[in-house]
């Protein structure tokens, strides 16, 4: 199964601005990537998916990176006019990690300080 960017589609673009000219932050964010994505190498390796809330509504946006056998990472506080590259870079690096496991350090320097958690696969604490 590819691995997977979730974008949240509810997010605003910012936390006292929900919408702008009747779009969502995460709708506008979604647009970008689908635009970059379209030309976009790996697009066999990582598809697309939306959700309507990642939980962390305060910090928009939000998008998270899920794949088999590897650790869930979520991003918050994203400006979804200049992020899309960014997530796409991410993605390569997230894809090329047979394990999952990507620096933060490796990440665009608008990433490094908006990457929230990580959470490791499922099962955990086996091993
Ligand atoms: S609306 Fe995007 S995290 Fe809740």
């Amino acid at each position: 199964m590819p691995d997977q960017l979730i974008v949240c589609k509810g997010c605003g673009f910012a936390a006292d601005e929900e919408k702008r000219d009747g779009e969502t932050g995460g709708a506008h964010l979604l647009k970008q990537l689908e635009a970059k994505y379209a030309d976009w190498p790996h697009k066999d390796e990582l598809t697309i998916k939306t959700t309507g809330c990642l939980c962390i509504c305060d910090q928009p946006c939000a998008i998270a990176f899920v794949g088999t056998g590897k650790p869930t990472y979520l991003f918050a506080d994203l400006d979804p006019t200049t992020s899309a590259a960014d997530l796409l870079t991410a993605a390569d690096l997230y894809l090329d990690s047979n394990d999952g496991m990507v620096s933060a350090y490796w990440l665009p320097s608008e990433l490094q300080s908006r990457r929230i958690a990580r959470i490791p696969p499922a099962p955990f604490g086996q091993g």
